[in-house]
């Protein structure tokens, strides 16, 4: 039974479990870090393909610590950092770059207050595999009805092999948890597809290794 309100919409919303989840992601030798440092280069390496102007905006939602702001200082966006938890957002503001940063915003990704249309880019990692479908959906559906061009989504996938990985590590390595709702890569993908989004490229963070995929995803132009 997924409990999305204990287990991710009200789980980051003290100070301690804040700094825990930062710390995990950013400091020490922890797998967590070493995932996040890999995703961030290939997620700068993606950017890197597109051309950005000073007047693109991007949302990062759920912005959690920030640890997308880092890779932000090479790009020209202005940025919009938004999440449901106030205590993850006070950690993030110091991550993106300060004249850039337009705003913090407390909002609920199925239903956000910004203008459709209004982001250049719009990223939303570490969240779908945490929540059930409807979730999912709803959070697909806002994110590529913000978005005008880009969409970046993570999402780790259900295979028998990160199953079995799963089971070993919970035997290995007390208090091991698996993202509570990944789903297979074909599904999430057609999850994304039926937003508006097409596929520009999709990739495993660390192929076997981990079970997170990054998806790179583009508007659908209605014109085309
Ligand atoms: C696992 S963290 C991921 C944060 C960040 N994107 C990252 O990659 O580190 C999940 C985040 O989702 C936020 N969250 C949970 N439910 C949410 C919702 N319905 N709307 C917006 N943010 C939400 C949590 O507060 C938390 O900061």
């Amino acid at each position: 039974m997924i409990d999305y309100e204990n287990g991710t919409l009200n789980a980051y919303r003290t100070t301690a479990r804040a700094a825990e989840y930062k710390r995990y992601h950013t400091k020490g030798w922890t797998w967590g870090r070493l995932v996040t440092c890999i995703e961030q280069r290939a997620i700068a390496r993606e950017l890197g393909r597109y051309q950005w102007s000073a007047s693109d905006q991007l949302l990062d939602i759920p912005c959690g610590t920030g640890i997308m702001g880092r890779i932000l200082h090479r790009f020209p966006f202005k940025i919009v950092a938004s999440d449901i938890s106030p205590e993850m957002m006070a950690m993030a503001r110091a991550e993106y770059p300060p004249d850039r940063l337009l705003a913090c915003v407390q909002a609920d990704i199925t239903n956000t207050p910004f203008p459709r249309g209004s982001f250049a880019c719009v990223v939303a990692l570490g969240f779908l595999h945490r929540v059930p479908i409807p979730i999912k959906r709803a959070a697909l559906r806002e994110i590529a009805a913000l978005s005008n061009r880009l969409v970046i989504v993570s999402c780790s996938v259900d295979t028998p092999l990160q199953r079995l990985k799963h089971v070993l590590l919970r035997r290995l390595k007390r208090g091991h948890i698996a993202a509570p709702c990944p789903m297979p890569f074909k599904d999430i993908l057609s999850e994304c597809l039926s937003h508006g989004l097409r596929l520009n490229r999709a990739f495993m963070v660390i192929p076997m290794l981990s079970s997170h995929a990054v998806f790179i995803l583009e508007k659908v132009d209605l014109h085309d």
